[in-house]
């Protein structure tokens, strides 16, 4: 990791908003009870035979509570919204995800933890920080209170949950290829100072370890942007360790990387490991961007129609960036065992979620204005969680 990757300002400085096109709306999953299979309660799924998670309205349903509180140890500090005393969080989590077509079961903690005994869980990529990561291990510590941080050479941090014998865990790897600074050469790339990227070989934080994972979900995004990587320190492709002529642009770059990690995780990575790649969820700056004020102080939802003029890029507003992106990863993922998890457009709608001005610090507006980029926790990445393991249950249980 390059000083200048890990020094500065907080991360929503820098991100795309990711949103959800129509091209996904396509894909859909079968969720389907068994009459054989153990299911309590927390695991009715309609007579539909296919649901597709993805799509669906936020019902408010004042039965719905969080399963954690601001007591986990698993919390980042800026995101723990009852610490840090954010207003409105019973109502933020009163909010109920509602497919279309059938209901999505609220993750039973018990019940997930006994299905994973001796298994593990891994994600690869930026995790958008962390919140889906900690929403899972803050949910699923609700089965088992001894679970242990864990760390080690290459993962970022997750945990051990010894009853169960499950690990779940983060590895940063926020470009998925290897890259590491560029020093000038005479001669070399007109002497541009930037960051080497090795489009076929994936970072050494992942490629080696992946076989541990019985379920593994990647991601790559907001990374991808000139705030991360400005002009005049430039991502600089290579592949075959031979610089690429003419030097792409940065999202013909991120094609390469995806081609190349898409084939790698296809031939290295066991056919029985259950592999998802999940969108980046969307920022919901109002009124400017992160550092024009921009703000999110809203108390319910957006409205589906609002979604598109926030967020369409032909609309260019604020929080457009990366439908491109997305469009992008949907792409490379076709025709491939690689389940798309699109927990983006059910996230478009909650502009109501964000940390906001409640940061737990007294100048961290003034410094870096509202956080409308991350969410509070307990929130929406719950519900992530709730789509994550309704999956999982689906492939381990079968139809
Ligand atoms: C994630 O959050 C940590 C702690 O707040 C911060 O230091 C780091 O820069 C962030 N990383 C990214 C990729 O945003
Ligand atoms: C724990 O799970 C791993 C697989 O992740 C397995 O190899 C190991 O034998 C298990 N340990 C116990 C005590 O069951
Ligand atoms: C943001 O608000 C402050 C204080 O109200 C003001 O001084 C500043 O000009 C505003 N910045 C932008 C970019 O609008
Ligand atoms: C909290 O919710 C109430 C009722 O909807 C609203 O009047 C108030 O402005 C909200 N506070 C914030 C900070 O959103």
């Amino acid at each position: 990791m390059s000083p200048k990757l890990v020094s500065p300002i907080f991360p929503w400085l820098i991100l795309l908003a990711l949103g959800s096109l129509c091209f996904f709306s396509s894909i859909t999953i079968t969720l389907r009870q068994s009459p054989s299979s153990p299911t309590s309660q927390s695991l009715k799924i309609s007579r539909s035979p296919a649901c597709n998670l993805f799509r669906g309205h936020w019902v408010l349903d004042p039965h719905h509570k969080p399963l954690y509180d601001g007591t986990c140890p698993f919390h980042r500090n800026a995101w723990n919204c009852l610490r840090n005393k954010r207003e409105n969080m019973s109502l933020i989590n009163s909010w109920k995800w509602v497919p279309n077509t059938c209901d999505l079961p609220r993750i039973d903690p018990f019940q997930f933890m006994g299905l994973m005994r001796n298994k593990n869980i891994g994600f690869v990529g930026d995790s958008l920080n962390e919140s889906f990561l900690v929403s899972f291990l803050c949910i699923l510590r609700v089965a088992d209170e001894g679970a242990k941080k864990w760390k080690k050479k290459g993962a970022w941090r997750g945990a051990y949950f010894p009853k169960f014998n499950v690990t779940v865990a983060y590895h940063r790897a926020v470009l998925l290829s290897k890259y590491e600074p560029k020093q000038s050469e005479a001669g070399d790339q007109n002497g541009l100072k930037g960051y080497r990227v090795d489009v076929d070989v994936p970072a050494d934080d992942w490629a080696r370890i992946s076989s541990f994972y019985d379920v593994l979900v990647f991601n790559t995004g907001h990374w991808w942007s000139h705030d991360k990587f400005p002009k005049e320190t430039p991502l600089v492709f290579f592949q075959a360790g031979r610089p690429i002529v003419p030097p792409p642009e940065m999202l013909d770059g991120l094609k390469l990387v995806l081609g190349n990690t898409i084939s790698f995780i296809q031939k290295e990575i066991p056919a029985k490991t259950l592999k998802f790649w999940r969108l980046q969820s969307p920022r919901h700056f109002y009124g400017g961007d992160w550092n024009q004020n921009g703000s999110c102080l809203f108390n319910n939802p957006l409205e589906k129609y609002e979604l598109d003029s926030w967020f369409e890029p032909r609309n260019n507003g604020v929080n457009k960036e990366a439908r491109h992106l997305n469009h992008l990863i949907g792409e490379a993922l076709q025709g491939t065992d690689i389940r798309l998890l699109d927990l983006n457009h059910l996230s478009e709608f909650r502009a109501d979620a964000h940390p906001a001005i409640w940061l737990g610090r007294q100048d961290a507006v003034q410094i870096w204005g509202q956080d409308c980029m991350h969410w509070c926790l307990p929130g929406v990445p719950d519900t992530w969680v709730d789509v994550l393991s309704a999956l999982i249950y689906k492939h381990y249980k079968g139809r």
